[in-house]
């Protein structure tokens, strides 16, 4: 084993007995997302490294540590590690604005960040997530609307217990305010700070909040915040944003210290964990961006709100016991002899294009030993060829739930077989 190639640390194959899980996810997600009437939008893996560095901010954990850049002749492009700023691109970049007042996204796809990977925290995760974006778009209804939605594909996926807190970060010249407040208040403690924590002090100071250092940590909860750093206009949109989600009954908690670890975020933002999943507990997050097209070349007045849930950690939170969705096989065929292999094998092809799912192994294996992995595939019936089938123009089939056998007739190009299964 020592030589072989093994799998890249952060990153996981999807099994085929973990794919039934991962199937009802994306059904359920696109289900509501329509309900909510998003369209899917599918942008590529890789993008200009500045679309990164300017939208998620050079400051950011994102884009400073986990950014994961090509190398050599590729240089200049980076792996995505977050779905927005491509359809922020996108959004621009196909003139969405001049076409219709409000574009309302959806995307799932895999996602890159170069992060220490533990349980819960991947290289390769994946995302499920949304964007509305449109020239002066903002209003606290489709802020609590954005939010439901998140809320609503948790739901449908059966997870139960998720916590969502909410804060406002205002314009960006209440962001301003907010930066100063937090350094005011920082100031005379910033020698009990982490050393990645007194570097952002003055580079990023939003960055101290999110810091999972034990003694940062207790310095952010001993911060005196509210949300008094917000204009009048901001504060009253925060407010309509709660008092929508009240009329949703929708239960939330306002979280002075959630500032999001991404530079974009403007008023609204939101974050909704679940204890069942330990030390990594966001479930996904979100928020408002009124700034980013703008920023990006677009048009001064986009304003836009999102949100991104993991697929990974949904399905960590998500009941094991969950029903499969892929269909049973119907049939097996089972060629006793190597005769009989030939029309077996014209059997299962034919029943394949009629849509009826089949399969046949082509070692030699006894019937006995076909029986059994028949029976471990959840196959409904197997259909026996042996040189009287053969012979005499029909097949046994035989129901794996009782046992019964019943001859049916091979004839018409199978046609007769193919009724059979179809009645
Ligand atoms: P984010 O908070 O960076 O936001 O990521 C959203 C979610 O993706 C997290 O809550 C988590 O569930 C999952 N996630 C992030 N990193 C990893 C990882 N390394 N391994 C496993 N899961 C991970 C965004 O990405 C924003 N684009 C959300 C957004 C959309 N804001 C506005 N629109």
């Amino acid at each position: 084993m020592s030589n072989s190639i093994t799998i890249p640390r952060g990153t996981a194959d999807i099994l085929p007995s973990e794919i039934a899980r991962w199937h009802i996810l994306e059904f359920q997600a696109r289900r509501v997302m329509e309900l909510y009437g998003y369209r899917e939008i599918r942008t590529p893996a890789f993008e200009d490294v500045h679309l990164f560095k300017r939208s998620l901010g050079v400051t950011s954990d994102v884009v400073n540590k986990q950014l994961m850049e090509l190398s050599a002749d590729k240089a200049g492009f980076a792996l995505r590690p977050e779905g927005t700023a491509s359809i922020v691109r996108s959004y621009i970049e196909n003139h969405f604005d001049k076409k219709e007042s409000l574009s309302k996204f959806y995307y799932i796809g895999a996602m890159f960040r170069g992060e220490r990977p533990q349980k819960g925290r991947l290289r390769q995760f994946h995302q499920i997530g949304a964007e509305a974006i449109g020239p002066t778009s903002s209003h606290p209804l489709l802020d609590a609307e954005m939010i439901a939605l998140a809320m609503e594909i948790l739901d449908a996926a059966g997870i139960k217990g998720s916590v969502l807190k909410i804060n406002s970060l205002g314009t960006p010249e209440d962001k301003e305010a907010f930066s100063q407040l937090l350094r005011k208040q920082l100031a005379a403690q910033t020698s009990g700070l982490c050393e990645d924590c007194q570097n952002r002090f003055e580079r990023n100071v939003f960055r101290i909040l999110d810091c999972k250092t034990e003694a940062c940590r207790k310095i952010v909860k001993s911060l005196n915040l509210s949300i008094e750093h917000l204009s009048q206009d901001s504060q009253k949109y925060f407010q309509s944003v709660q008092e929508a989600l009240r009329t949703l009954k929708i239960d939330f908690q306002v979280a002075p210290t959630l500032v999001r670890g991404l530079d974009y975020y403007t008023h609204t933002v939101f974050e909704i964990s679940n204890a069942a999943l330990g030390s990594q507990d966001a479930l996904g997050a979100g928020g408002r961006y009124n700034r980013l097209a703008a920023d990006l070349g677009g048009s001064e007045n986009v304003e836009a709100i999102g949100f991104a849930l993991g697929m990974e950690r949904m399905l960590l939170a998500m009941p094991t016991s969950t029903e499969e969705i892929s269909e049973p096989i119907q049939t097996i065929v089972i060629a006793l002899s190597r005769d009989d292999q030939p029309l077996g094998f014209e059997i299962v092809s034919t029943l394949r294009r009629a849509g009826i799912s089949g399969d046949m192994g082509y070692q030699k294996a006894s019937m006995k030993s076909q029986m059994r992995l028949a029976d471990k595939l959840g196959a409904q019936t197997v259909i026996l060829i042996g040189e009287d089938e053969r012979k005499n123009g029909y097949v046994t089939v035989k129901r794996m739930a009782d046992g019964t056998q019943e001859k049916v007739p091979v004839k018409d190009h199978f046609k007769t077989l193919v009724d059979y299964f179809k009645k």
